[in-house]
């Protein structure tokens, strides 16, 4: 099987490079959505999906792909996405149940939480990613005339750069506390903007503020080239993840915030489908192998 050609990876909109990789989620969203037993519910994905030129060909629903539930990419990596999608749903809810009334999305993609999630009022949605995605984003909502639920403030910024002032200049008030959320993000960014990353989440947030964030702990990325995710990623889709995730050295983000007073829980995606009662579990050669999901919080002063 040769699959499509590679698609090329500077651009700034979804039609190739990392922005491709929100209709990736998103196409996987469609399909947990279509689930009978669906952890999460994005009616809007499908139509990202379908709006698309780059994915016209993508199935929306498990029995589209080639081999249904038992397609690598369409079936267990899309229910990794599923699960995710709703893990963070919960942590969202939970910590605007508890105070924070400004959510944070970075590298926000096509993530419709803010049209989704019943939030409490008064609750505002910042969404971080780049111009061309977050216009693309715009154009399907407008075409379907979605309402959001919560005030939702696109921000268009490069996470490389100083998003942090563009933040403020949106509304965000650092004073009060905010929930914040990297799903699906910081692998694709170097070490060190990383770590500027999260050292900026930190001067921006106040006590009872909350950060989940996703990583990968495998030192060797490339010992899973050959993993059925991956292998079928690139083969049927043309996305090559490892060309996109940055392979240099990681830094400990979850060791850096605990040292500056947050409190940090590791677990793996596994521990969540035994609690939720599905998505994926282990198998051999498994590029989900080395992903951790992280839950920190500010202490109140
Ligand atoms: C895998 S998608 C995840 C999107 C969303 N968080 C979700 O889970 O549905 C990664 C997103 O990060 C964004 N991204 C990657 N690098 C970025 C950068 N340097 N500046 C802004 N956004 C970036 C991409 O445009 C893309 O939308």
């Amino acid at each position: 099987m040769t699959g499509p050609a590679p698609l090329h990876t500077d651009t700034e909109g979804v039609d190739g490079g990392v922005g491709l990789t929100a209709l990736l989620v998103a196409a996987a969203r469609a399909i947990e959505t279509h689930r009978h037993d669906s952890l999460a519910q994005d009616p809007y994905a499908e139509h990202f999906v379908r709006a698309a030129p780059a994915c016209a060909d993508w199935p929306v629903r498990a029995e589209q792909a080639p081999g249904g539930d038992d397609n690598p990419l369409w079936g267990r990596f899309a229910r990794y996405f599923g699960l995710r999608t709703r893990v963070l749903d919960d942590f969202v809810l939970r910590s605007a149940g508890t105070g924070a009334r400004q959510v944070v999305l970075l590298g926000a993609g096509l993530d419709t939480r803010a049209f989704r999630l019943d939030l409490p009022s008064g609750c505002v949605v910042f969404e971080l990613d780049r111009a061309g995605v977050l216009a693309f984003k715009q154009r399907v909502l407008t075409g379907l005339s979605a309402a959001p639920k919560a005030r939702r403030v696109p921000v268009p910024v490069d996470l490389r750069g100083d998003w942090g002032s563009a933040l403020t200049a949106a509304g965000f008030d650092p004073a009060a506390p905010s929930v914040w959320l990297a799903e699906g993000l910081l692998f694709y960014l170097p070490g060190p903007v990383e770590t500027h990353l999260v050292d900026t989440v930190d001067g921006l947030t106040t006590g009872g503020s909350a950060l989940a964030f996703e990583a990968k702990l495998e030192k060797d990325l490339h010992a899973y080239r050959g993993s059925p995710i991956y292998t079928a990623t690139r083969e049927q889709i043309g996305i090559d993840l490892l060309r996109l995730f940055h392979t240099g050295p990681r830094p400990d983000s979850r060791g850096d915030l605990t040292a500056r007073g947050w409190s940090a829980s590791l677990h793996t995606p596994f521990e969540f489908t035994r609690r939720y009662g599905r998505g994926p579990l282990p198998e051999p050669n498994d590029a989900l192998e080395g992903n951790r999901w992280v839950f920190a919080h500010k202490p109140s002063p």
